[in-house]
Parts: structure tokens; sequence; C-alpha cells
């Protein structure tokens, strides 16, 4: 072969991985709505930047005439590339290749990216549109799959990992995305679940829809298994982008700065009538949160699921932090099982990858009821005294209205290592709501005017931020209108923060 005959042949081996499964196959997944595996890199990758790896790697499985049916690249696509000009690794599962199902050289490729990440310290996505082990190929697939779920665990908590499932990710592969930091799904194009309706349908005889049992809608407001949710795939991959925008590359970096020119020392009077006078009347504390932020842009986590509780990314005179809230017009609050738990998880990433955890507290206390003791809320709830009780990172936490009982340590207070902790004058700091402190104190001593006087009473006497001001555990009491200012304050006298909590190998969370 002379020399141009070669580098033709190089051509023409990258055109034809370049085809994938082929041209039908691609119509097939175009008319799916669905992009294919390198279309998405594309959308995803800053232009221009994406370098393959890869990219000629085929199977090596002699079972059932496989010998004779390779594809370049062996339906994974895999490399680097830069989001918003900073490192990412990328790998997308080819369907139009065996289903972009897993085989031992598209596991290897998968690892090869993860520990390349690791290594260089920056994030991995994964694009997700599988029909899952390589049938073909037995148990070498399922080695495929623990190695890259071993990896998952190494990089844990070292480089973020983001998994956007864009077609079917069913039975074991599922596990995957469940390791990494945050999953994204696309409206009624994507699905997950370990067993799919066919087996249920037999094992258990219930009737139920791919999409009813593990599609976007299930997953982003039922099981809490997925964090955002697309209208589709374009604005999924946008999403991710965006939400890398508020990551450092790894746990050694902290995140990047966001220039702004929204005046750090915005008062803002609108905030002194968000808070209603009346304690029992409901109000949306996302107006709080978006109203003290930059730019009102708040990237929220799992807005569809127990949505007592409010956790996203914001930023601060530029600087990411993570925001934590109990949302008063749900469920006036509570923290209840899925709450502890979202929240519990949220607090742990941000912990983990130096993001400042910026906490509203307006809180009545844990939810009552035989569902939620039977359930462990016991064993739920300290999952989020745990999560905030070991973060290290700036803790700034601003009670708006309600801080009661056990609730009021959990969110976040000076007790558990807060480092700034505020209060608005309407704050009501105490072991419990005055009506049911009186019924306790004074079981059925009142008779109806005596007790709604004494009700009266100890809200005025203890239903206020000053008794816990007055021991140092409120550090100040602010106007809500001066809430930015304050936070950002808290924010720069925080930054050089030095906090460690003692070596150990690790500590037994409540799982
Ligand atoms: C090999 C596969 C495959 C697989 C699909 N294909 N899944 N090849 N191994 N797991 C191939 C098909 O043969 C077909 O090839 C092409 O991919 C497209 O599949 P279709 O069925 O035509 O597509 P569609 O109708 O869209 O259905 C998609 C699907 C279905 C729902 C994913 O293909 C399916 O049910 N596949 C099997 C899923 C499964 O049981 N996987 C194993 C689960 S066990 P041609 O040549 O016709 O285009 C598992 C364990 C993991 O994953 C454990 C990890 C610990």
């Amino acid at each position: 072969m002379d020399l141009k005959a070669k580098y033709e042949h190089l051509e023409a081996l990258n055109a034809q991985a370049e085809l994938g499964g082929g041209l039908e196959r691609i119509e097939k997944q175009h008319a799916s709505g669905k992009k294919t595996a390198r279309e998405r890199i594309l959308a995803l990758l800053d232009p221009g930047t994406f370098t393959e790896i890869d990219k000629l790697m085929t199977h090596r499985n002699y079972e059932f005439g496989m010998e004779t049916n390779k594809v370049l690249g062996d339906g994974l696509i895999s490399g680097y590339g830069k989001v918003n000009g900073r490192l990412v690794y990328v790998f997308a599962q080819d369907f139009t290749v065996f289903g972009g199902s897993l085989s031992r050289a598209n596991a290897d490729k998968i690892v090869k990216i993860q520990q390349l990440a690791l290594k260089m310290g920056a994030p991995v996505v994964g694009l997700n549109d599988s029909g899952g082990a390589r049938i073909q190929e037995g148990v070498e697939s399922l080695a495929g799959y623990a190695d890259i779920f071993y990896n998952n665990v190494m990089s844990s908590g070292v480089i973020p990992q983001i998994s956007a499932i864009l077609g079917p990710c069913a039975g074991g592969a599922v596990y995957s995305p469940a390791l990494t930091d945050f999953i994204f799904m696309v409206n009624e194009r994507s699905h997950m679940f370990v067993t799919g309706p066919e087996v249920i349908k037999t094992v258990t005889h219930e009737d139920v829809t791919k999409e009813e049992l593990g599609g976007a809608h299930t997953h982003s407001s039922k099981s809490g298994v997925a964090h955002f949710t697309g209208n589709d795939e374009d604005q999924t991959l946008m999403m991710v982008r965006e939400l890398l925008s508020f990551l450092p590359s790894n746990n050694l970096e902290d995140a990047p700065i966001k220039p702004t020119i929204d005046p750090s020392d915005r008062v803002d009077e609108k905030l002194q009538n968000v808070v209603p006078a009346d304690p029992n009347r409901p109000y949306d504390m996302h107006e709080i949160i978006q109203t003290v932020i930059d730019n009102q842009h708040f990237l929220e986590v799992q807005p569809h699921y127990a949505q007592n509780i409010i956790v996203g990314f914001a930023r601060f005179a530029g600087k990411p932090v993570g925001i934590v809230a109990n949302q008063p017009s749900h469920l006036a609050g509570v923290l209840d099982i899925n709450s502890s738990v979202k929240a519990a998880r949220f607090v742990r990433f941000c912990d983990a990858f130096n993001l400042p955890l910026v906490t509203f507290v307006d809180v009545p206390g844990f939810l009552p009821g035989t569902n939620q003791e039977f359930g462990g809320i016991i064993k739920h709830g300290a999952k989020l005294l745990y999560a905030f009780s070991e973060a290290t990172v700036p803790k700034i936490t601003i009670i708006t209205r309600k801080a009661y009982g056990g609730a009021y340590d959990v969110m976040s207070s000076k007790h558990i290592g807060a480092d700034v902790n505020l209060a608005y004058p309407t704050a009501e700091i105490a072991v419990m709501g005055p009506e049911g402190a009186i019924n306790i104190i004074h079981r059925n001593k009142l008779n109806d005017t005596e007790r709604v006087q004494a009700v009266q009473d100890y809200r005025e006497k203890f239903a206020n931020p000053y008794k816990a001001a007055s021991l140092g555990y409120i550090d100040e009491i602010i106007q809500p209108k001066y809430t930015r200012m304050r936070i950002i304050g808290a924010l720069d006298m925080t930054q050089n923060k030095r906090k460690s909590n003692l070596p150990r190998k690790h500590g037994n969370i409540p799982l």
C-alpha cells in the first residue's frame, strides 16, 4: 500500500465507524425522535472540541455468528471535549449498534474514560440509550457492568458524575446511573426500570405501561430517581451544560466564579412582605430564594419530588452555592422521609464538591403518622441531621419563620456546625408550636377562652427569635430586605474556612 492509500484506508475506517449501525438504523433512531450517539455528543460539547478515543475498537465475541458481525466502535462513542471551556469526559451508547447493548469491549471503553477522568480530575457525562447487557456475551457483559459500577463508586465525591437517560435503561444497567450524582431524563423518551412491564405482569400480576413504570414523570415525581427532566434531548443536554457551570471539575477545586453585575448590596424592599403576619398562612419560599440570588438564576434539583423541601444551585456575587430550603406552601414545609433523603443527598454532594450551603428554614417539625413511623422517619430524618453535621463547607442559615423541635436542630443549626445563623423578626424558634405546647402543659385543665389566652401568651414569650439570639444560637436578627447582602457578607467571611472532621475510614450514615 502506498502512502496515499494508507491515508485513504484510515479515512475509510473512520467514515465506517461514524456510520455506526448504518443509515437505515440511523433513520429509525431519528424517526423515533432520538439523536444518534454522535449527534448527542456534539450537541453537549462546545463546538469543535470533541476528541474521540477507541473509535476503531470492536467486540471480541465468537458466539452466535458474532465473529462476522462487527461494527467499528462497537456501539459506544467515547472521548473528551469542553463544556463552557472546561474539560469533560463523555461516553454515549449508540443504539444503532446492537441496540447500544453493553459488550466487554464496550465496557472497557467506558472504564477507560472513567479512569482518565479520575486521573485528570474532570467530570464524566454518560449518555445512556441501551438494550442492556449484550445478550450474546453473557457473563462477560456482566463483568463489564461491574467494572463500571466499581469505577462509579471510586469516582464518587472525587469528580462529578452525570447520567443522561435518552432511551431505554433497564435491568442492572440502571445501577451505573444510580451511582452517579445526577440523573437527567427526557419526557416520554427515556425509561428506567430494574424489571420491565412483562416480568412484573408475570410475577406480581400488575398491569403497568413502561411510561408509568419508569418514564421521566414517574422518576422525577414519584420515585425520586431522576433529578432533572427535559422536554426533549436538546433541552436536556443544555441542562447538563448548565449544571456543569455550577460545579468544580473535581473535589480539590472550587466551583467557577461567574462574574455578575447584580449588586452585592442590593436591598429588596419586597422581601419585607413575603413572610405573612399570620404564622399559619403559607407563602412560596421560591420568592425569597429568587429575590436574593444573582440574577434570579436558580437551578432547582428534583423540583417535582418531595416539594416540601427545595434544593438547588444558585450564585451569590458570582460564587456557586447549594441552597436547601423548607417550602411552607407544600405540606407546610414539614420534614418527612422523602424530603429528608432528598436534602441529605444534596447536602452531601455540595460538601463533597466545596459548594457552600445556604439554608432557609421554615419548618413546623417532622411529619407525624404511622406511615412515616413505619417507613422509618427516624433513620431517614437522621440522614439529613448526619449530612448537615458532617458537612465542613461554609454553612449559612436563615430562619424566616418556624424552626420547631428536632427540625430546628436538623436544619443547619448553630449546634451542628453552621457558621452564620441569621433570623428574621418573624422567626419562631421553640421546642414546639404554641397550640401543641399549651395542650401538653395544661392538658385538659383550660376552658376555651383560657386556652386561647395561653396560646397567645406562649406565642409572645417563646415563638420568636429573641430567646435564641440571647443565647448566641442566632448571630443576628435581620430585616428581610437585607438578606442578600448578609448572605454575601457571610460567604465572604467564610471563604477561607478550614475545617476537617477527624480521620476515619468512613462514617456510618444511617442508610
Ligand atoms: C444484543 C440487542 C439487545 C441486547 C437490543 N438489541 N437489545 N442486542 N443485546 N441486550 C438489538 C436488537 O436485536 C436489534 O437488532 C436492535 O438492537 C434494536 O432492537 P429492537 O428490539 O429492534 O428495538 P426496539 O423495538 O426499540 O426495542 C428496544 C428494546 C428491546 C426495548 C431495548 O430491544 C429489548 O427489549 N432488548 C432486550 C433487553 C434485554 O432484555 N436486555 C438484557 C437485560 S439483562 P437488529 O439487528 O434487529 O437491529 C441486563 C442485565 C444487566 O441488562 C445487568 C447489569 C448488572
